[in-house]
């Protein structure tokens, strides 16, 4: 697609959120299916339950700017998936993968604050009151998904240790960097 204009440039970065709601939607729901932790399951089931009202958002945008949405990939999103699979394949125990989870879905929600941000700035460009009204809604609940998955990183982290920081698994001078 020509991007010649700003309009371009926004439809293309609405184009590309949408492709990564969607994608993000069927994420929380795979791993909420693979958590050991009930805080976390349900946090992600929420979140997954959001995300679906994040797409139907974006979708009311591209009806309100009478636009069709581009078929793109979210290279962003893509790696952050990646990354996931990556420690899959090391294999890791459940607590561990728990751990992992959480660090991805920060990085993804961070993801989608960045992307929000910058999608809002546009629409102030453009005056659309509505569109800001409804990006500002999927704004909201990224940041508290971001704040929620903070504070679970830290109760879970805390109870896969039960109070001992020996479980760890540090030991001084084991864990060299390599070159
Ligand atoms: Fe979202
Ligand atoms: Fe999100």
């Amino acid at each position: 697609m020509a991007l010649n204009s700003l309009a371009d440039l926004y439809l293309y970065d609405l184009s590309e959120m949408l492709v990564a709601e969607k994608t993000i939607e069927q994420m929380l729901t795979t791993l909420a299916g693979k958590v050991q932790h009930e805080p976390l399951r349900q946090a992600l089931e929420m979140h997954a339950q959001q995300t679906r009202q994040h797409i139907q958002n974006l979708q009311e945008v591209f009806q309100i700017l009478n636009a069709q949405p581009k078929a793109l990939t979210c290279y962003g999103l893509q790696g952050l998936r990646q990354g996931l699979d990556a420690i899959e394949e090391q294999k890791p125990s459940p607590n561990v993968r728990d751990m992992a989870i959480l660090g991805a879905a920060e990085k993804v929600e961070h993801d989608e604050i960045a992307a929000y941000t910058t999608l809002l700035a546009q629409a102030r460009l453009l005056r659309e009151q509505q569109v800001i009204d409804l990006l500002h809604q999927n704004l909201r609940q990224e940041e508290e998904m971001a704040r929620r998955i903070q504070s679970l990183t830290e109760q879970i982290g805390a109870a896969i240790l039960g109070g001992n920081p020996a479980a760890y698994g540090y030991q001084p001078g084991t864990h060299t960097p390599q070159p």
